[in-house]
């Protein structure tokens, strides 16, 4: 026998010399849900092991963090005023503004600040945009979506990372960035965002449930992967600096025809509902927590992802599983 691939599985010496895949805490972005108050860390039921946190205790949440490497955060306003129009998204001093404030002013440079910005956690409806008799409104909402990201330009976050799924919001968000001296803070697009099930304990985590209808008609249908290529394509052209695909674990095919199709830099987003099932499982003594993290980690980089935003990040650093 010429070929005897085991040869090089023989023994775990041989088998790190050949790994194809490998796995650096760098790749990591950890997800904060910050809310108004003091003293508070209060468990999310739905995603356990996450909590929300107040601005003081996210500080020394992210300090911990540091310590171990993780020195990117993307941050999700939890509890600030809803109203029909969404007014509260792009305040100075709501609560994404004043974390990312506090933030960099502790920890400047040594810590990567990225925030969500879409408006359903601010909306009395749920929705990702203004409504208009049941209707997402898309231009309305891309001028909606530019001032929150302006604010949290202007709060000093390094870069926003929208995740409303309206058209043209991209190269609307680079032009009003530039335009007032942003130049510098950054756009990772979630690009690629299908409408999924998976999202289901995040909507308990952000209280941004739509309280009518879905969002199928903005966030993608996820039969299609050649519209996945064309978001990716136009967000690629808008002057976004990474594109995002979300979920990760059931789009692992969307992930690397992405990843052959750009240049840039490719992220995917191991989203709430593929975290739950795996906590659960592992609490109930289903499958081996570091083991099946770890699997799912390699499945992201194999597949062409070198940004990882995941909830698994702490537990992966924290406890040696590197
Ligand atoms: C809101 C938003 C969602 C997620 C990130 N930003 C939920 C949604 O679109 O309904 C999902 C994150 C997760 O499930 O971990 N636009
Ligand atoms: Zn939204």
């Amino acid at each position: 026998m010429l070929h005897r691939p085991r040869r090089t599985r023989k023994n775990a010496v041989i088998r790190e010399l050949v790994a194809e895949t490998r796995i650096h805490r760098d790749m990591f972005v950890y997800p904060y849900f910050v809310t108004h108050g003091k003293n508070i860390k209060h468990p999310i039921q739905a995603m356990p092991g996450i909590n929300h946190f107040s601005i003081d205790l996210l500080l020394e949440d992210v300090a911990v963090g540091l310590k171990h490497g993780i020195n990117k955060v993307l941050l999700f306003g939890v509890g600030e005023e809803k109203t029909t129009d969404g007014s509260s998204s792009h305040s100075h001093t709501s609560i994404v503004p004043d974390a990312v404030r506090a933030l960099k002013e502790k920890f400047g440079d040594q810590l990567f600040v990225i925030t969500d910005v879409c408006v359903c956690a601010y909306t009395t409806h749920g929705h990702c945009g203004i409504l208009h008799e049941g209707y997402v409104q898309n231009d309305a909402s891309v001028d909606l979506l530019c001032k929150m990201a302006l604010a949290h330009a202007q709060a000093g976050a390094d870069m926003v990372a929208p995740s409303d799924m309206m058209d043209g919001r991209i190269g609307a968000m680079r032009e009003t960035l530039d335009k007032h001296g942003y130049e510098n803070t950054g756009i990772m697009s979630y690009a690629v965002k299908f409408a999924s099930a998976y999202y289901g304990p995040f909507r308990e985590a952000a209280d941004s449930s739509p309280q009518s209808g879905d969002r199928k008609a903005y966030q993608m249908d996820f039969r299609n992967g050649a519209e996945a290529l064309r978001e990716a394509l136009q967000d690629v052209d808008e002057g976004a600096d990474i594109i995002m695909v979300k979920p990760a674990l059931a789009y692992l095919d969307i992930i690397r025809s992405v990843k052959d199709s750009i240049l840039l830099p490719v992220a995917c987003y191991n989203v709430s509902g593929e975290y739950s099932m795996v906590k659960v499982a592992a609490a109930a003594g289903l499958v081996d927590e570091q083991k099946i993290v770890m699997e799912n980690m390699c499945a992201f980089a194999r597949a062409g992802a070198s940004v990882i935003i995941t909830y698994h990040a702490r537990d992966i650093v924290e406890k040696g599983w590197l």
